[in-house]
């Protein structure tokens, strides 16, 4: 029988959380135990040797796959979260989505200058979250060396505006 990859893990729900809306819904792949394991082992495996000072978890998703893989580079993990969420000072950055528009914040004492930055979430569709993390990052003073994704939904145009913008995008499954 054939191996079963990520893909095969993630399920898509029509109509939510809009009409329209094809929402890959990950709760399946994170709810298997060799699902979660080859996942979280194909997002990191491009940076195991490299040096990386800190993971970047972009909420909420982002949060689970990214204490994963810190927690297996040995790095500190830092969360980008919705405005509101976050109990110390922060910067904010504003940012367009498939389905509307929203604020993102980071601590601005999470990351020191010069620390080298990967970036995680579970999916890139218009780029426009991720843009406004690796932009918190670098507003710090870091340097994002990747950025790395479960889902790339390619017609969307967000792998595109990343690699356009000079990042290293990582994908596993589109
Ligand atoms: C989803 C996904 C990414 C973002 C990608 O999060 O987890 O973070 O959308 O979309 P983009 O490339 O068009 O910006 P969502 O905004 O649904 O937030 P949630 O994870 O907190 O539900
Ligand atoms: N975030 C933006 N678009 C999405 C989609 N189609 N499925 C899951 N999360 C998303």
């Amino acid at each position: 029988m054939k191996k079963k990859t990520v893909k095969d893990y993630i399920r898509t729900i029509p109509d939510f959380p809009k009409p329209g809306i094809l929402f890959r819904d990950v709760t399946t792949l994170f709810g298997d135990a060799r699902g979660f394991r080859m996942c979280v082992d194909q997002l990191l495996h491009p940076y195991a040797g490299e040096e990386i000072d800190k993971v970047v978890g972009l909420e909420a998703r982002g949060f689970i796959l990214g204490g994963a893989v810190a927690h297996q580079l040995t790095t500190g993990f830092v969360p980008i979260r919705k405005k509101g969420k976050l109990p110390g000072r922060t910067i904010e950055q504003t940012y367009a989505l498939e389905y509307g528009e929203a604020v993102m914040e980071i601590h601005d004492d999470a990351l020191k200058p010069g620390e080298r930055v990967l970036i995680v979430d579970d999916l890139l569709a218009t780029g426009g979250t991720a843009l406004a993390g690796i932009r918190l990052c670098e507003r710090l003073g870091a340097q994002v060396v990747g950025c790395a994704f479960v889902i790339d939904l390619p017609d969307l145009g967000g792998r595109k505006l990343l690699e356009d913008a000079g990042h290293e995008v990582h994908v596993l499954c589109a």
